[in-house]
């Protein structure tokens, strides 16, 4: 098995459990929201997907013709990611990494997508949005979904730190400087593989980073 540094050893092995036997954990198809969002997606554009796990999404970006890096920090779920983007002839550019200790590089993506990636306390949360949010182009867009403190009641998927769930003045407030496209917090039934089903408080988030202004 690739083996990498990672800051907190049992948590990943704990996703390496998880992602270790045959079915796709979240499915296959991609999270309902991202889908909802197709129309501003143009082929050709450059995307990030972090914590991306079996890569429902990335593959499905890559499947609407973007060419899509699919971030993670389990070799297990990248195993699976590579098979499926193989099934739908779809190329990939897989980054095996720890998100905290992850070189995230030059502004260079037209899209940024984070899809239930609340593992993160405050204190870390802040750096990987700073990072979302610095990696993305002129223009570029960021999507985001998670869930908000009322799925405390639902317990159908996310974690169970209050202060890991999303609220609309805290996705406002930590991208202040991009402009807000969507902003939805409401409650639906997310039939997203064994372990996001149900009843479910959620957020959706689509913003754009401000374009250059012309010079002169
Ligand atoms: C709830 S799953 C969501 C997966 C994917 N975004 C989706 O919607 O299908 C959370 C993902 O975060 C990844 N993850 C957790 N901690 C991570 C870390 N420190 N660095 C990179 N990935 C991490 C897990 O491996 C898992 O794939």
């Amino acid at each position: 098995m690739t083996e990498i540094v990672v800051t907190n050893k049992p948590e990943q092995e704990r996703w390496q459990a998880r992602f270790g036997g045959e079915d796709y954990v979240f499915g296959t198809e991609p999270n309902a929201f991202l889908a909802s969002q197709a129309h501003l997606l143009r082929p050709g554009m450059t995307a990030l997907s972090i914590a991306d796990g079996e890569a429902r999404n990335g593959v499905w970006l890559a499947r609407q013709g973007l060419s899509v890096t699919s971030q993670d920090f389990s070799p297990n779920a990248q195993v699976k990611a590579r098979a499926l983007a193989a099934q739908h002839g779809v190329s990939v550019e897989f980054v095996l990494a720890d998100i905290d200790l992850w070189e995230w590089g030059a502004p260079r993506f037209d899209l940024v997508v984070g899809i239930f990636f609340q593992f993160c306390e405050p204190a870390r949360r802040v750096k990987i949005f700073a990072e979302m949010q610095r990696v993305l182009r002129p223009g570029g867009l960021l999507m985001i979904e998670g869930y908000t403190p009322a799925q405390l009641k639902y317990r159908t998927g996310g974690p169970s730190e209050l202060d890991h769930l999303y609220t609309e003045e805290l996705l406002r407030s930590s991208f202040a400087d991009l402009e807000v496209l969507h902003l939805a917090d409401y409650e639906a039934e997310l039939n997203e593989g064994a372990r996001h089903k149900g009843m479910s408080a959620v957020i959706d988030f689509v913003a754009r980073k401000p374009r250059l202004a012309a010079a002169g």
